[in-house]
């Protein structure tokens, strides 16, 4: 039930103004005793020439009202409805009940194609913590839009071109016999990438031989060729298991390689619109608002990340046609980004230039505000994370839950869940603080609180012992607490609604928070089994659709749902 649209469609009939307009005017009243909707009259007061008093009392009178719309109320230059609290109660658990998984879905992205550029690791170097968030929120990002029904492409950007790669690929040349492939060939592999930067350093003559590792690979040498390409199989294999747990998803592993041949037609649109001027010995594009100008061959003649960006945008273009384009990066590469929207502008590309938008998002810092990525001088890879939240899980539910089955998947479950709750907390433009004790609290605004509620609804639901009966009496739901639970429940679709607009999937995760707390509020207040058979029904049945709230938003930010824990 949409009141809102229910209320306009009553104003509309009285009033020469449309209905979708009168819609965007309604507001929520700061209190409740002021009812539940509220509609201000100022601005009809221009065009009626009346006071905004006035027209309320006009409109109150004349507003019929039903089983849904009970009452109205005139306050100042407002008029206030109030709402049926057992027909609102009802319609909204019984949609939820009905939906179940699909609550919140939505067609509102119908027919849009949306691409998503995330994740985007840089091969041979291991899996860092820096990938964590572009990770996880373009992760959270993709399964939002496609539960709004857009066409969602998921795009891995792999760094698999360059210098990072060639210095691997020297250094597994020069030094391969003295590290064991077998176990974990990615960790040998990033060891060599360590010490081939380290050793840079102190020798930077062997910077050379990366370089003509370079040379090789560009002109196709069979065995360099060879060796890069199983560096990839390698680094992608590893980067599977994390997105394993993290449960994204990509369409495209297309990575910088992949527009080796494609950026000569970059170069010639530029060329043949004049835009390429020489600069210091490069070829740039110049740019406006005194922004520094966008490199497209740097002054030793190669091509450069940005002009593999711009190829890789035409790309998207020919095959995707997309409505939208994010880049989920960190927000060092904002200046990168807007040069090359500006770039795909001054192509041609207006209407795709404007629909490029980077999603940028803070670091990540450790209790102390210190930025984190490496300890003791090695990087700390994503999978040392996953694996040390998933041990001290393990040990917390051995603590408080001995007894539980399964308790190494409930583990995962709660581990992962943890980190990515974590850094979808907050607006993600701040600073994620990364402090265990925090991520790991099951008392705190985290995951495993909000897992943990969810299992509470599903232990409730079992104790009871009983189905629920389908003749629910929803006027047992009318206290304040259950109405403040139903009424959480019911902006679950305008929150998903709302993180895709914003780019911002911490709304979904803030959301939750805020239900479970009310959910915790109305269950320390009221006893859920109880003599009453009738209100127990009623309270299961909400405590079923607080459930299946906080399921469906776990599962788009990445986070699973054991049913014990
Ligand atoms: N590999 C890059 C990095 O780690 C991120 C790539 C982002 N995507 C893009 N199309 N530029 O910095």
């Amino acid at each position: 039930m949409d009141y809102k649209k229910k209320i306009a469609e009553k104003i509309a009939q009285l009033v020469d103004i449309n209905e979708n307009e009168l819609r965007e005017y309604i507001e929520i009243p700061p209190n409740k005793d002021m009812g539940d909707y509220s509609f201000p009259c100022f601005r009809l007061a221009k065009v009626m020439k009346k006071s905004p008093q006035v027209i309320a009392e006009e409109l109150k009178s004349q507003i019929k009202l039903d089983d849904i719309i009970e009452k109205t109320d005139v306050a100042g230059g407002y008029l206030n409805f109030f709402i049926n609290k057992t027909s609102f109660v009802e319609n909204t658990l019984k949609e939820i009940a009905k939906k179940e998984n699909d609550y919140g879905k939505s067609e509102i992205g119908k027919g849009q194609t949306i691409v998503i550029d995330y994740s985007a690791p840089n091969i041979a170097k291991p899996f860092h913590v820096g990938h964590l968030r572009s990770t996880v929120i373009g992760g959270a990002l993709y399964k939002i839009y496609q539960y709004l029904g857009y066409h969602v492409i998921g795009i891995n950007h792999l760094g698999d071109w360059g210098m990072g790669v060639c210095k691997t690929i020297a250094g597994y040349e020069m030094w391969k016999e003295e590290y064991d492939f077998s176990i974990s060939p990615i960790n040998a592999i990033a060891k060599i990438y360590a010490r081939f930067n380290k050793e840079e350093k102190e020798n930077p003559s062997i910077t050379d031989k990366a370089r003509n590792a370079l040379q090789r690979l560009e002109a196709g040498d069979e065995e360099t060729v060879k060796l890069w390409k199983w560096i990839i199989s390698i680094s992608i294999e590893s980067y599977n298991k994390i997105y394993d747990l993290i449960g994204c998803k990509f369409d495209s592993y297309n990575g910088e390689a992949f527009y080796n041949d494609k950026m000569d037609r970059v170069i010639k649109i530029l060329e043949d619109k004049n835009l390429l001027v020489e600069s210091e010995g490069a070829k740039v594009v110049m740019m406006p608002d005194n922004m520094p100008p966008c490199i497209i061959i740097t002054s030793a003649g190669t091509t450069i990340y940005a002009t593999r960006d711009l190829a890789a945008l035409l790309y998207r273009i020919d095959n995707y046609h997309f409505d939208k384009a994010l880049y989920v990066v960190g927000g060092e590469q904002s200046l990168h980004f807007k040069q090359v929207f500006k770039t795909l502008e001054l192509m041609g590309y207006e209407k795709y230039a404007k629909n490029c938008v980077h999603i940028p998002f803070g670091l990540i810092l450790n209790e102390n505000g210190e930025k984190i990525g490496s300890r003791k001088g090695t990087p700390i890879t994503l999978e040392e994370i996953f694996n040390e939240a998933i041990e001290k899980s393990l040990q917390i539910i051995e603590e408080k839950n001995s007894e539980l089955e399964n308790k190494e998947e409930v583990a995962k479950k709660v581990g992962v869940g943890a980190i990515i709750f974590n850094d979808l907390a907050n607006n993600r433009i701040k600073d994620e603080i990364f402090d265990w004790k925090q991520i790991l609290n099951f008392a705190g605004e985290t995951g495993p609180y909000m897992q943990y509620t969810y299992v509470r609804t599903q232990s409730i639901l079992r104790n009871a012992n009983c189905e629920i009966d389908s003749n629910v009496d929803y006027s047992k739901l009318l206290d304040d607490e259950a109405i403040d639970v139903v009424k959480k429940l019911k902006e679950f679709p305008n929150i998903i609604i709302a993180s895709a607009d914003k780019n911002e999937p911490s709304l979904i995760s803030r959301y939750l928070i805020d239900l479970a707390q009310s959910f915790s509020r109305f269950y320390n207040e009221h006893h859920i089994i109880c003599e009453d058979k009738n209100t127990q029904n009623a309270r299961l049945m909400l405590t079923k659709a607080v459930g299946i709230t906080i399921k469906n938003g776990l599962n788009i930010l990445g986070i699973e749902t054991p049913e014990k824990m």
